[in-house]
């Protein structure tokens, strides 16, 4: 199959897009309303997009209450969502009213930031704690009746301070399989990432007349090419 994204996947039962562009890690944003009230919800529209310095971005469809909060002032956390917490991240999805404590709802205690006043998820393997950089209005889809719909509103946010629980961290480096971190791919599905389905891969180096290419074996020298 090979179609124009202008008109419908023929024969698909669903958009596949989200289904194709996999694994998206997730990101678990917290946030503070105006009132001081914490917000939490799952996006999987986010990655990192630059570590020097380190940011990270997350799309919002439409306008929801995290976006709201982040207009209002500018600051939210990011925590790593994981397989222990795949249920509590599921239910800080649920579509609540502004002013529900998701932290609360999905039985989750709110850890108080050092750089941010919003909290991230205690129980949470890593988190991140953003200053918003930016925020842009992506072009909006035309409705069925030719009149632009809601579209989404990409936030990117520079990482100020990064917690990691000391249990992931042997020898200096980060355990990333033994937290389990989630992945999300389309429709209703997702994948956890273990230590069983981790692989290591050392980066090309070009030869000195730039026509050949060697994958040296060996660990790692540390230098990210
Ligand atoms: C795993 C997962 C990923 C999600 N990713 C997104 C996303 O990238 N963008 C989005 O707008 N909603 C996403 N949602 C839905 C939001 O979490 C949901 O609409 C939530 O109610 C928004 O909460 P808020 O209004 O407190 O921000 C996702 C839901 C789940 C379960």
């Amino acid at each position: 199959m090979h179609y124009k994204t202008s008109s419908r996947a023929p024969g698909m039962k669903f958009d596949p897009f989200k289904a194709l562009a996999v694994p998206r890690p997730i990101g678990w944003i917290g946030t503070l309303s105006r009132d001081g009230v914490p917000n939490l919800a799952p996006y999987s529209f986010f990655n990192a997009v630059s570590d020097r310095p380190p940011m990270v971005m997350f799309s919002s469809v439409g306008r929801k209450d995290s976006l709201r909060n982040i207009e209002d002032n500018g600051e939210f956390t990011c925590s790593i969502a994981n397989w222990d917490l795949h249920e509590q991240m599921n239910l800080s999805s649920a579509p609540v009213v502004h002013g529900v404590d998701e932290f609360a709802l999905a039985g989750l205690t709110p850890a108080a930031s050092i750089c941010v006043k919003p909290p991230w998820v205690a129980q949470a393997p890593a988190a991140f704690e953003c200053k918003v950089w930016k925020t842009i209005a992506l072009p909006a889809p035309m409705g069925a009746d030719g009149a632009p719909g809601e579209g989404c509103t990409m936030v990117i946010g520079e990482v100020l301070a990064i917690y990691i629980d000391e249990r992931f961290i042997a020898d200096g480096i980060v355990q990333t399989g033994a937290m389990r971190p989630l992945a999300r791919l389309g429709y209703m599905d997702y994948a956890v990432i273990s230590p069983e389905s981790l692989f290591t891969l050392n980066r090309p180096t070009a030869s000195a007349d730039g026509r050949s290419a060697t994958v040296l074996p060996g660990a790692w020298d540390g230098v990210y090419r």
